[in-house]
């Protein structure tokens, strides 16, 4: 008999525990750098090598790094002094130190400086794979204790964002690693799916919670007036300025602007944008003088930005400096498993607004799970909110959707006829109070209470189905 116990490949877990993290990996010596970061590769870390201390605290300047793996015998640099400043430059970031075979007393002063784990050279392959799994196991742990803690304090996850999908698992994860850094994030989805909701998230979610978030709608405006708002403008600098005003990126100090619809904004504007994002300077219209910012950017667009760069109509430079990190909300349709706990929270909403309990009925259900959603979240929630104004009785059937809802064929619509089926009332009415039941989990008092009927009724009903052929 051959043992089942044993695995003697990495699971399929560990590799996705490590995708999103990044590995800096330390080195003078190329092979050994190579090789790590292939390993690293293996194991789905993004692997950035540098040869020196000083390329590494270069590249720590501008890339977000959660792990480094350090060479402790590094030429310059002593290996803990590089240890001390790159713990400075980024406390967070976990640290691995290599050391030469024969030395692990300086693996024992690194520890005592923060470092969180030693690798003694030479090392192996296997030895250096279960470092770095044990590594991004320490991370994704961090991160989600982090987020379990970001929720607590919100007491409603992610900014309220719903959805257990995995492709959602996968955008909170990247919502807490956007929210702990300083750089844009490029926003993607469908209209509808979200984007403003998560660019909050991030806001709130981060250490700068406490500063404005300002969302900014670069489609809504004529472009002049769009550039006195971002940039602001002094007094006296067109007809009707007659005080100086401050730009929304000044306004913002220390927070966020959110650029919603980023796609919209005129080439002229995208020139000024780019220039107070690398420059952290503005200067408001008609001054000379130029105004020194700090702001973190969100940009959010439902447009393909690639296209519009190969076209011609979106810089290509500044679209390289927006998608630093982006995040991208999968359609409601490609997520089906999630439309009814977002259906379950809009009602629980509207009930809690309203003081008066509504539910869908099985078949109204159904309608809503087989259709696309084009519209993606907001369309559910405007149809949800529409349904609930329009429908008297406590349960929404499927003739009170709109068209293109009710409409839609159902596997299990009955006839099979394609067209809408015309039901007798007393079919209706059987409809209505046997799926009542049913939604209620059996309890018949509340599914009398809540289609307005008595007790009584109820049960003489149901005994009459009960006789019915
Ligand atoms: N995952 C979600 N959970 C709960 N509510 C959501 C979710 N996604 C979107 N919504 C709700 O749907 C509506 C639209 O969301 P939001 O404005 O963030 O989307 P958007 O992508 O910016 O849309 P648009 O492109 O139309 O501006 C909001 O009322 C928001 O509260
Ligand atoms: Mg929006």
């Amino acid at each position: 008999m051959t043992s089942a116990a044993v695995s003697p490949v990495p699971s399929t877990p560990q590799i996705e525990a490590a995708n999103f993290l990044n590995l800096l990996i330390v080195d003078d010596e190329r092979s050994i750098r190579e090789a790590c970061r292939e390993v690293a590769q293996s194991l789905g870390f993004t692997a950035l090598v540098a040869d020196s201390a000083e390329h590494a605290y270069r590249l720590l300047e501008t890339q977000s790094i959660d792990a480094v793996l350090l060479d402790l015998r590094l030429p310059g640099a002593g290996g803990l002094e590089a240890l001390r400043r790159i713990k400075e430059r980024r406390p967070e970031a976990i640290v691995i130190v290599v050391t030469g075979y024969g030395t692990v007393q300086s693996a024992v002063q690194a520890m005592k400086h923060g470092a969180y784990d030693y690798v003694t050279k030479p090392f192996s392959v296997d030895e250096l794979k279960n470092l770095l799994e044990r590594t991004a196991g320490h991370l994704r742990l961090k991160t989600e204790n982090r987020m379990l803690r970001e929720k607590v304090k919100s007491k409603q996850g992610f900014g309220g964002i719903i959805g257990r999908a995995p492709e959602m698992e996968k955008l909170y994860r990247m919502i807490a690693k956007a929210a702990n850094s300083v750089h844009p994030v490029l926003i993607l989805g469908e209209s509808g799916t979200g984007k403003e909701m998560v660019a909050r998230s991030i806001h709130y979610s981060g250490p700068f919670r406490d500063k404005p978030f300002i969302p900014v709608d670069c489609g809504s405006l004529v472009p002049t007036l769009m550039e006195s708002e971002l940039f602001g403008y002094v007094k006296g600098a067109f007809t009707g300025a007659n005080q100086t005003k401050d730009g929304l990126l000044a306004i913002a100090e220390g927070g966020t602007v959110f650029l919603d619809e980023v796609g919209e904004l005129p080439v002229d504007l995208q020139a000024k944008l780019l220039r107070a994002i690398q420059e952290k300077e503005i200067r408001p219209v008609g001054s000379t003088r130029r105004i020194s910012i700090n702001v973190r950017i969100l940009a959010a667009t439902n447009r393909d930005l690639e296209h519009a760069v190969m076209q011609g109509t979106f810089r290509r430079d500044l679209y390289f400096r927006l998608n630093v990190l982006s995040l991208r909300i999968p359609p409601l349709r490609e997520r089906r498993q999630d439309i009814p706990l977002l259906i379950a929270h809009f009602l629980d909403r509207m009930s809690r607004d309203s003081g008066q309990e509504k539910l869908l009925s099985d078949k109204a259900l159904k309608a809503m799970l087989a259709y696309d959603w084009p519209g993606n979240v907001r369309e559910l929630e405007n149809c949800l909110e529409r349904t609930y104004a329009f429908t008297s009785g406590p349960l929404i059937h499927t003739t009170d959707l709109p068209r293109e809802i009710a409409n839609l064929p159902v596997t299990d619509a009955g006839n099979g006829s394609s067209h809408r089926e015309i039901v007798p009332m007393a079919e209706l009415e059987k409809q209505t109070i046997l799926s009542a039941i049913a939604e209620l989990n059996g309890d018949k008092l509340q599914a009398a209470r809540l289609l307005g009927i008595g007790k009584t009724t109820l049960y003489r009903k149901l005994k009459d189905y009960a006789a019915q052929p």
